[in-house]
């Protein structure tokens, strides 16, 4: 469910789908934390970088039926030669009513277009026992951010709560690159 981290930067960035991009978001590291291991009996998530590009796979399989799910998610920013952090949000929300709902919201529909793409069966509550959900390949698409994005560094940090206790914890570090685009297909 590394996945909320797309979540909190579409909520965030408007997508806008124009012109090719001059930046990559690269995950250097993603460290996760079983914190309660009652609740999952399998708990992974990998990173792979393939061609400058960072690309997610990770599954999740429950000991018992999920039915309440909540996520308190944090974005700090570093920009480029600066020390100073930027809090982008600190939010925590019912994750069962989001993914429920996240199509009624042009916003939160593009994310729910790329769970679709990336999971291998649809993540909704309730989340049942011994079934493994997973997302393979999930990587950032920079279409989906703003033509400017200044560059520096971020952590994301995500946990997930049942019944308000804290069961996993999922820490991802990158930065905001500079991406040289095609001059030609600027040109024509
Ligand atoms: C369980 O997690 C491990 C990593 O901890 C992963 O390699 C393996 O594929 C997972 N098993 C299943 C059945 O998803
Ligand atoms: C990856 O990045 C390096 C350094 O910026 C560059 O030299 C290389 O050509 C890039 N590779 C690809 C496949 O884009
Ligand atoms: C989705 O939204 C409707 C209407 O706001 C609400 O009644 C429902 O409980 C929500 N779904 C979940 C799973 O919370
Ligand atoms: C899940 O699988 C384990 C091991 O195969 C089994 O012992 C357990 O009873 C199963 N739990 C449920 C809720 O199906
Ligand atoms: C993930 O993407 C990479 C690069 O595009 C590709 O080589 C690999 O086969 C893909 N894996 C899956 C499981 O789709
Ligand atoms: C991940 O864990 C390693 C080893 O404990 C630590 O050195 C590193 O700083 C951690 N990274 C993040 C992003 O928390």
């Amino acid at each position: 469910m590394k996945f909320w981290f797309w979540i909190s930067l579409f909520l965030i960035f408007r997508p806008m789908r124009t012109e090719e991009r001059n930046f990559r978001v690269v995950i250097e590291q993603v460290n996760i934390s079983n914190v309660d291991t009652n609740v999952y009996r399998n708990l992974s998530c990998e990173l792979h970088q393939i061609n400058n590009r960072s690309y997610l796979d990770s599954s999740h399989i429950f000991k018992y039926t999920i039915r309440d799910l909540s996520v308190h998610a944090v974005l700090d920013f570093w920009k480029l030669n600066s020390k100073t952090k930027m809090k982008l949000y600190d939010v925590q929300f019912d994750a069962c009513n989001f993914l429920e709902n996240a199509s009624k919201n042009r916003l939160f529909n593009v994310y729910g277009q790329s769970l679709k793409k990336h999971a291998n069966m649809k993540f909704k509550c309730p989340f049942l026992a011994n079934v493994s959900y997973e997302v393979h390949n999930m990587t950032m698409d920079e279409q989906d951010f703003p033509s400017f994005v200044p560059l520096g560094k971020f952590r994301s940090l995500i946990e997930y709560l049942t019944n308000q206790k804290l069961i996993s914890r999922f820490i991802a570090t990158g930065k905001i690159m500079p991406y040289a685009t095609d001059p030609f297909k600027v040109l024509q």
